[in-house]
């Protein structure tokens, strides 16, 4: 499963980039937009966020073809490393697709809202393919089936394109496009922590703590195993 950080939010990247298996960014105009002020400084910062190896993706907001190109290249121009480039399931976006994979660019066809969309995407060369989980669920409810479906055509088609979800609102829509073939989603930073955590973790950690504590303290294990460390037995008469 590759993890995508949905923002453009370079101190909230860098911080889950620290802590997590980060592939790379996702951004749309709109993620874009929340963040404003000098793009060229945003894009900058990002590429510092994640490296040069992990993904960056964004989206030109040209409707044509050439426009599509021309913004891409402006940004390699700027930030080089691994690019990729989102693009609308459109005539002139799928038209962009081969065209952006010669220049040397990672693509990712997005807004994909059915099955065939997806089929078209991947029949172009596309990376990635981007569904819309929560917006298609809000709609009409069943993301998960859209991306089965999906998934499903895909595999029969023996193509290499990945489902790359997009849009949650909570970690059960994440955990059924997973069950449902997805290779790989993007979430907010909030998310990342959100997955990783569980009240019963925080119950088992608070319960070791709990019986650590009489015997060692505050001691960690580095603390007690060096030699010439703390003296256990110290301790032990100290605690009874
Ligand atoms: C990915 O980059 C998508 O554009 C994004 O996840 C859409 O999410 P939203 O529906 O929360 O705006």
């Amino acid at each position: 499963m590759e993890y995508f950080i949905d923002s453009a939010d370079a101190r909230a990247v860098a911080d889950v980039c620290r802590s997590f298996p980060v592939a790379g960014v996702t951004t749309n105009p709109t993620i874009l937009s929340r963040v404003g002020g000098d793009l060229r400084a945003v894009f900058t910062a990002l590429r510092a966020a994640i490296g040069s190896e992990r993904l960056l993706h964004f989206e030109p907001v040209s409707p044509d073809t050439e426009g599509i190109l021309r913004e891409a290249d402006a940004v390699r121009a700027l930030v080089g490393g691994r690019l990729a480039v989102k693009v609308p399931p459109t005539p002139d976006g799928l038209r962009a697709v081969p065209l952006l994979k010669d220049a040397g660019f990672a693509v990712t066809v997005t807004a994909v809202f059915s099955p065939q969309q997806a089929m078209l995407a991947a029949a172009c060369g596309a990376d990635y393919v981007a569904p819309y989980i929560n917006r298609f669920d809000t709609v009409c409810g069943g993301g998960a089936e859209l991306v089965r479906a999906a998934a499903s055509l895909l595999a029969a088609d023996g193509s290499r394109a990945k489902l790359l979800c997009a849009s949650f609102r909570n970690i059960r829509q994440i955990e059924e496009v997973m069950e449902a073939g997805a290779r790989a989603v993007t979430v907010t930073p909030e998310t990342f922590c959100a997955m990783a955590s569980h009240p019963m973790t925080d119950l088992a950690l608070e319960a070791f703590r709990r019986d650590w504590q009489p015997i060692w303290g505050d001691s960690a294990l580095d603390e007690l195993l060096a030699p010439g460390g703390k003296d256990m037995k110290d301790m032990i008469n100290k605690n009874s």
